[in-house]
């Protein structure tokens, strides 16, 4: 219960950064939810959002919120998402809901990112949670064989097809000293559609929300 107050504030807080007028990106996940519910209260400062799901998409558009294309949208202002680890440096770990490819491409085409999160998400080494790897359906196996050999133990998520049709593995075992070198290494393996490591391109804000507020950090 006391989790979801503290997603509900870092969403509440997040709302600050909206720009009026102008299109913002949109994530993925349960304290997303909470954004979006305050987005609807807002309507009137939001022309649109760019989602990084489809679940996001069906979300907004119950809340009476046009949805864009991000092709049409040009750079976004402003992207707001959440994750499942966050270090001090505001690297992220995402990708527990399966749209990480998506928020990456969002991220990455937003001027500033905020990432929402309740406490339990922050950590000194990111690692903890099973880091996810969207792969290409004919690579799983080689992927999975690669990553064993850098250490991690990757997992099928079962019964799971990303949103681009693809499949994701879940990889245990890593302990994150240097996520931009783990990032590239992985994007690198040919199968690998996108890594859910958020440290190339961190967040530039974070919310960190808990039971009576919230906390905020900047790069
Ligand atoms: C989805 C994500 C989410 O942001 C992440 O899983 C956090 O979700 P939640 O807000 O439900 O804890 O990366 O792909």
């Amino acid at each position: 219960m006391s989790i979801d107050f503290a997603k509900r504030n870092a969403a509440q807080a997040a709302l600050k950064y909206l720009v009026p007028g102008e299109i913002l990106g949109v994530g993925t996940g349960s304290t997303v939810n909470y954004f979006i519910e305050g987005l609807a209260a807002r309507k009137a400062d939001v022309p649109g959002a760019v989602s990084s799901s489809e679940a996001s998409r069906a979300r907004l558009k119950a809340a009476g919120i046009p949805v864009v294309d991000l092709n049409s949208a040009g750079t976004l202002a402003l992207y707001v998402d959440g994750a499942d680890e966050c270090d001090a440096h505001l690297r992220l770990i995402k990708g527990g809901g399966g749209a990480l490819t998506r928020e990456k491409i969002v991220a990455a085409a937003s001027r500033t990112f905020v990432c929402i999160v309740d406490e339990s998400k922050r950590v000194q080494v990111l690692g903890k949670f099973p880091l996810p790897v969207e792969v290409l359906p004919m690579a799983r196996s080689y992927v999975a064989r690669e990553l064993v050999r850098r250490g991690g133990r990757p997992t099928l998520r079962e019964g799971f097809t990303t949103d681009n049709g693809n499949v994701i593995l879940d990889v245990s075992g890593f302990t994150i000293t240097d996520p931009v070198a783990l990032e590239t290494e992985i994007n690198l393996m040919a199968g690998v559609v996108c890594v859910g490591l958020f440290a190339r391109r961190p967040a530039d804000v974070l919310l960190v929300g808990n039971s009576t507020g919230v906390r905020e950090y900047k790069r």
